[in-house]
């Protein structure tokens, strides 16, 4: 029997990178849906849920993405409320990318730090990937400074991922100027510049000024970057005492992690890969699992 991947996406066109991606993770037939919410996505599950058979239901799959984070979270949920019984099939979520490229981001700052007790700043922190770093990082037991504009979105950012973890702990800063930006870096072990595309945060020959810095990440790839001195393609680079990695040094783990979760939803018909499990996935991916 063939696997079926159906591509749930939010936008008005499927993502082309998502399906490319299935594609290269071996999926044999992707049907892809584009516009998918809540209100039209039930049919749509019925389709898959009722063909097959619970026994072979493991070769149906369905991926939610699309480039809004927050409907791909509402779609997530009405996907998997639609099941019931045995009458399900494994589900993915990485709207615009979001939980593969956390996972990427923490288990490269892992394979240098003990994340346990690590002081860390997460600068962009409200935003989707940001919060999925600082939410991570927290998970593994860091003490994290989640950074924002506005001390009152870091703080509603903050009370989100506490409701998720009791692990590890979570402040919310305020800050808007680069010396804001580095003061808040100040004395911290990780830095991680989740910002919006081509917002520099920190200008070039800053991590001369950080020498408590052992690694600093920056996902942003449109230039200017969000750290000047991280090059885009830095993977494991050494700089002033410093680990750096760039969005591209992310990127090579994103895309494993990404198609191995692809290719996990057809090992049973339950998965699920969300943010935890994406991450759990990408530890193995990095060799990472006992650390
Ligand atoms: N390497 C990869 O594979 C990959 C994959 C996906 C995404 N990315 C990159 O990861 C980064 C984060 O993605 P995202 O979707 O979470 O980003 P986002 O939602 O577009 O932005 C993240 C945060 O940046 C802050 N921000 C926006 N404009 C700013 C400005 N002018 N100055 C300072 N802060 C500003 C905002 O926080 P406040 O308004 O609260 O300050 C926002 O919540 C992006 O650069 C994206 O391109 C990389």
């Amino acid at each position: 029997m063939k696997t079926i991947l159906l591509q749930f996406d939010t936008d008005s066109r499927a993502s082309s990178f998502d399906r490319v991606v299935a594609v290269d993770a071996g999926v044999e037939e992707l049907f892809s849906y584009a516009g998918i919410n809540k209100d039209n996505v039930t049919g749509l599950v019925h389709g898959a849920i009722f063909t097959r058979g619970p026994a072979k239901l493991n070769n149906t799959a369905i991926f939610v993405g699309g480039s809004n984070v927050g409907d791909g979270e509402t779609l997530m949920k009405h996907v998997q409320n639609t099941f019931f019984g045995p009458m399900r099939v494994s589900v993915m979520m990485d709207s615009n990318g979001c939980n593969t490229t956390a996972a990427a981001a923490v288990v490269a700052a892992k394979s240098h730090l003990q994340l346990n007790g690590c002081s860390a700043v997460v600068l962009g922190g409200t935003g989707p990937v940001g919060q999925r770093v600082a939410q991570l990082l927290a998970m593994e037991g860091s003490d994290v400074l989640l950074v924002s504009r506005s001390e009152e979105r870091a703080e509603t950012a903050c009370a989100a991922i506490r409701s998720k973890t009791s692990t590890g702990s979570l402040t919310p800063a305020g800050a808007s100027t680069e010396s804001e930006f580095m003061e808040l870096c100040s004395g911290r072990k990780l830095v991680v510049a989740a910002g919006a595309a081509g917002v520099c945060f920190l200008t070039e020959g800053s991590l001369n000024s950080l020498p408590d810095l052992d690694v600093a990440i920056d996902l942003n790839a449109v230039p200017p970057t969000g750290l000047a001195d991280v090059g885009a393609m830095d993977k494991g680079k050494e700089l002033a005492g410093t680990i750096c990695y760039g969005a591209l040094g992310v990127g090579g783990t994103k895309m494993k992690v990404h198609k191995q979760a692809i290719a996990g939803l057809f090992e049973s018909n339950d998965r699920v890969f969300d943010t935890e499990e994406i991450y759990a996935l990408a530890l193995q991916v990095a060799g990472l699992t006992d650390k």
